[in-house]
């Protein structure tokens, strides 16, 4: 198939999944696109449409565990300018999907907005962020949602409302498009006041959570009022590891890749963890990671 006369972006082939992924593991995805602006999506969109290649979408790759034979089809990544632009109007910020959230914040800063600091330290885009209704244990991102762009899978654009919109704990409704971008609401608060929330924000994650070794952050999700890493700890497996795959010290709900783990080595972790919570618990662990096998 000719991509090249068609698309603008860059398309790689067999691209080193573990190249995109904050876990530093995955094998190669057979195209790996990075269209250059939203017609160049479209391209792509009917493109793949018309051979039947079936795709997926990436952000910053980090919530996600790659299995080691990599993916068929094509996996498209937002990362060009145009995917990642922000504009501002009073209180409303409104955010290209390919954005990272650390420049979301900073920029928002930058116009005295406060609101999103608590998402700092997640090394995620704003379009992963919002699919994953991503944030700490008050507060998540869609709480300040007023309306998101999407594409479908058949190239149309189209503006969810918030009546349209549904967002659940470290979920959303958004799986089935594109995300493209978002507006959000934020509040006037001035430069101090949001730097403190930043500090505070960073010194909670650098105490309580692990930032020694690659990882995707929390790996399971919270059971209904209880926690995920409490339980583990529980187990005693802090400190466990299969291979190059370890239960971090710090916190047991993160999985470290401690020295050139495969995803098949997370995986058995993950499987581990599950059948031990299981059986001492009777609580049954739901992975909070995407995992493409
Ligand atoms: N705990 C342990 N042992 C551990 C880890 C935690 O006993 O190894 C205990 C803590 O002492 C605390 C309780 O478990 O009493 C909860 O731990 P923590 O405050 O660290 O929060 P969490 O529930 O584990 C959640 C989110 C984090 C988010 C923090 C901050 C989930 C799965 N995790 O963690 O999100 O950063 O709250 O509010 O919802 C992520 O999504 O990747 C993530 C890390």
């Amino acid at each position: 198939m000719n991509w090249c006369g068609v698309l603008r972006g860059r398309i790689r082939k067999k691209e080193p999944l573990k190249k995109h992924t904050t876990f530093k593991v995955g094998g190669p995805a057979e195209f790996f696109f990075e269209p250059e602006d939203i017609r160049d999506l479209k391209s792509f969109i009917s493109l793949v449409k018309r051979h039947g290649i079936g795709f997926r979408i990436i952000g910053a790759g980090s919530n996600i565990l790659i299995s080691d034979k990599g993916i068929k089809g094509a996996v498209l990544r937002l990362s060009s300018q145009a995917f990642k632009k922000i504009s501002f109007n009073k209180t409303l910020v409104r955010v290209g999907a390919g954005k990272p959230l650390w420049e979301l914040i900073l920029e928002c800063r930058k116009k005295g907005l406060s609101g999103l600091e608590f998402l700092v330290g997640i090394p995620g885009t704003a379009g992963g962020a919002l699919l994953m209704n991503a944030g700490v244990k008050e507060k998540n991102i869609g709480d300040l949602v007023r309306n998101v762009t999407v594409i479908d899978r058949n190239g149309q654009v189209k503006i969810l409302s918030l009546k349209k919109l549904k967002f659940g704990y470290r979920k959303s409704n958004l799986e089935k498009f594109i995300v493209l971008a978002a507006s959000l609401k934020l509040v006037k608060k001035d430069r101090q006041a949001i730097n403190e929330n930043i500090k505070n924000m960073l010194d909670y994650r650098r105490r309580t959570q692990d930032y020694s070794y690659p990882s995707a952050g929390c790996v399971f999700k919270n059971p209904k009022g209880n926690s995920a890493g409490r339980l583990i700890d529980l187990c005693g497996l802090k400190d466990k590891s299969i291979n190059g795959a370890g239960v971090s010290k710090i916190h047991a709900n993160f999985i470290l890749n401690l020295n050139q783990a495969k995803s098949s080595d997370i995986l058995r972790l993950i499987q581990l963890i599950t059948n031990k919570v299981r059986s001492k618990f009777k609580i049954t662990l739901e992975p909070e990671i995407k995992i493409w096998q």
